[in-house]
């Protein structure tokens, strides 16, 4: 599975960029985690984790709060189009630091991408400092004006691959946690464009070839119209 992931987000790079200039969603969520994890912060935020940060848009906010912030991603691709920061290509299950390392670890929009949570909790938990903090941001989905899930009816083959519970669950093993959502008012064409990225599109499709993928969560999403509501759950955990 982390081989799929590390292929669907190396074919991701333009459509991933594309999405991001239109929409700013992803630089949106990351300022938004930021400032919950300064306020929780027990002493210095001087050394970020950036844990899953793709093409860099987290780590340049990161960045501004942070001395010193480490971009890391399974996906070579996204992390070529970053060039002012420190990259590190791994996987959260196995972090290449040493005990205590950072004051905290960023999830931006990532860690509901591993398929058991728990691990990559548990090196989060072991390379921050005492009272360091992490902190997660997971896709609750979009909603309609009436609450209603917009893909509840719509016929696809899978799910996200964890949901917002399991994370917040195993981050709660670990951590002390505060949690809350998000919410954006989102244009129908913009779910179509999120939908555009093959790694997003494998949300819905995860057989298919990226270009067949793409072209049927298009189709898919052909009729929807208006504006819905995006939904992202957010969890901060500060260490013991
Ligand atoms: C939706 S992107 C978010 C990127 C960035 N944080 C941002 O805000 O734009 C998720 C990133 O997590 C990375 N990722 C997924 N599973 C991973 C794993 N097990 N280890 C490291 N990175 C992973 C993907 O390659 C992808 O670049």
């Amino acid at each position: 599975m982390k081989a799929v992931v590390r292929t669907n987000f190396d074919d991701s790079v333009s459509a991933y960029d594309a999405y991001e200039q239109r929409t700013g969603r992803f630089t949106a969520l990351a300022k938004l985690l930021a400032a919950e994890l300064s306020a929780r912060a027990d002493g210095p935020f001087d050394t970020v984790l950036d844990a899953g940060a793709g093409t860099g848009v987290s780590t340049r906010v990161f960045a501004q709060r942070a001395q010193r912030t480490v971009a890391l991603d399974i996906s070579r691709e996204m992390l070529r189009e970053l060039e002012a920061a420190p990259r590190v290509e791994a996987d959260f299950d196995h972090l290449p630091f040493v005990d205590g390392a950072f004051d905290g670890v960023a999830f931006t929009a990532s860690l509901f991408l591993v398929p058991d949570p728990a691990v990559a909790t548990r090196e989060a938990a072991r390379v921050l400092r005492p009272g360091g903090v992490v902190g997660a941001v997971a896709p609750l989905g979009w909603v309609d004006a009436d609450g209603t899930d917009v893909f509840a009816d719509l016929e696809r083959d899978s799910r996200s691959p964890t949901g917002a519970d399991a994370i917040e669950a195993a981050l709660a093993d670990e951590f002390t946690v505060t949690t809350g959502t998000w919410r954006f008012a989102t244009t129908a064409e913009d779910v179509r464009r999120f939908h555009a990225i093959p790694a997003m599109a494998a949300r819905l499709y995860p057989r298919l070839a990226a270009d067949e993928r793409v072209a049927k969560a298009r189709e898919l999403l052909a009729d929807l119209e208006g504006t819905v509501e995006q939904r992202w759950r957010w969890i901060v955990g500060v260490a013991e």
